[in-house]
């Protein structure tokens, strides 16, 4: 499966532990049963599911349309018991779903506690060292924390996935938080349809379908998610305040943002701090990357002035304390993607111009500063 590979780094190291995370719905279980049915083509599975029963295995995977023969489904919570039953079958790939629900004689403690989580999680681990067998992990993210969740076991084990998105969307974004064997900056791209889990090998154009035409208030940019350009589009408004002004931030980091609009407000003519501002990343997706620190200031000036930002233009940019727009990196791979979903020009960092190779048709509008950028979008 080319999106869960691309995050794991070429694929999933023999003998390794794989630690899936994500909040309960997500669709773990169901990204899991579906590589069973590449991964039966070359190795056999055995699934242990302390979660569901076999027939709702059964049910499910009739569904998912997995006809892999050598899929072994066992429900069954003790660790114990689990690895009697794998040193009989010898399966080459060992899932077990959840961590949760397992647990051991070795813990005096309930199943799901820390200490539980623990001992079995080293059970596994242990089994998978001395067999070689692949054994990947579903752990639950809990936001009460009852139950012990994966951060508690990111130490133990060699990668570490996590499975993000809103339950309410069709889509999901599956990132890597530890990787022993390669880089935890790929994020894969998936969305859930009836038949489950598909990849998304175009992400950018799913982010910017349901993107207002015309409309103050929003501006594209384009990260980079590890090796991948993405473009996002990101949402500011901002509202008189009725006693002490408000910042709601989503998708990027608070403190950030809240500094984008301390800068917008000391050094541009648009006075935002008295304001209630919310800022919103489109369809889930969390940045990182500071080349969004323009968009952001641009998105909150355009709900100010309420003049709209053409939609052929994105703008990418680093923005710093004096308002200087700093370079980005890779910027010939954003703007090749901006190029191929249709956009017509760019607003740029001054500093990347020397090095860029300009071979591509976008027109570039290169700003030093906040006040450059500015005024090329507005006037
Ligand atoms: P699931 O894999 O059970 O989540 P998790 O194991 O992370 O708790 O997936 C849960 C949701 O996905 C469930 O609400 C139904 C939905 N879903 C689909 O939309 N299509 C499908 O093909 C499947 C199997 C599930
Ligand atoms: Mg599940």
């Amino acid at each position: 499966m080319p999106e869960l590979d691309r995050v794991l780094g070429g694929g999933a190291v023999r003998g390794s532990l794989v630690l899936f995370g994500g909040a309960p719905g997500i669709g773990k279980s169901t990204l899991l049963l579906q590589i069973c049915q590449q991964l039966c083509q070359t190795d056999s599975v055995l699934y242990v599911t302390g979660e569901e029963s076999e027939k709702q295995i059964r049910m499910r995977a009739d569904r998912l349309g997995i006809t892999a023969e050598r899929l072994y489904v066992l429900a069954e919570t003790s660790a114990d018991d689990i690895l009697l039953a794998a040193e009989v079958s010898k399966p080459d790939i060992l899932i077990v779903d959840s961590i949760q629900t397992m647990y051991s004689d070795d813990a005096a403690s309930a199943a799901g506690s820390v200490a539980q989580v623990k001992a079995c999680t080293m059970k596994f681990m242990r089994y998978g060292k001395e067999t070689g067998c692949t054994v990947f992990l579903i752990g639950h993210v809990n936001k009460d924390g009852v139950i012990a969740g994966p951060k508690v076991l990111e130490h133990m084990v060699d990668c570490v996935l996590y499975f993000e998105g809103e339950k309410t969307m069709y889509y999901r974004i599956l990132r890597a938080a530890k990787n022993r064997f390669g880089s935890t900056n790929e994020i894969g791209v998936f969305e859930m349809l009836e038949d489950g889990l598909h990849g998304i090998s175009n992400p950018s154009a799913l982010l910017l379908a349901e993107r207002p035409v015309n409309a103050p208030g929003t501006c594209v940019t384009c990260v980079m998610e590890g090796s991948r350009p993405i473009l996002a589009e990101v949402q500011g408004l901002a509202a008189s305040a009725s006693g002490n002004p408000r910042r709601t931030v989503n998708g990027f980091d608070y403190a950030r943002a809240n500094m984008m609009i301390a800068i917008l407000d000391k050094r541009t003519a648009y006075k935002v701090s008295a304001n209630d501002v919310f800022i919103n990343v489109i369809g889930g997706l969390t940045i990182e990357d500071p080349g969004a620190d323009l968009a952001m200031i641009l998105c909150v000036a355009s709900g100010m002035n309420g003049k709209p930002i053409p939609a052929d233009l994105l703008a990418i940019g680093e923005v710093g304390l004096t308002g200087e727009i700093r370079s980005a990196s890779h910027l010939d791979q954003r703007l090749k993607e901006a190029e191929k979903l249709g956009f017509k020009r760019c607003i740029v960092p001054r500093a990347n111009m020397k090095k860029l190779r300009t071979d591509g048709k976008i027109e570039l509008i290169p700003a030093s500063n906040l006040f450059d950028a500015l005024k090329c979008v507005f006037s």
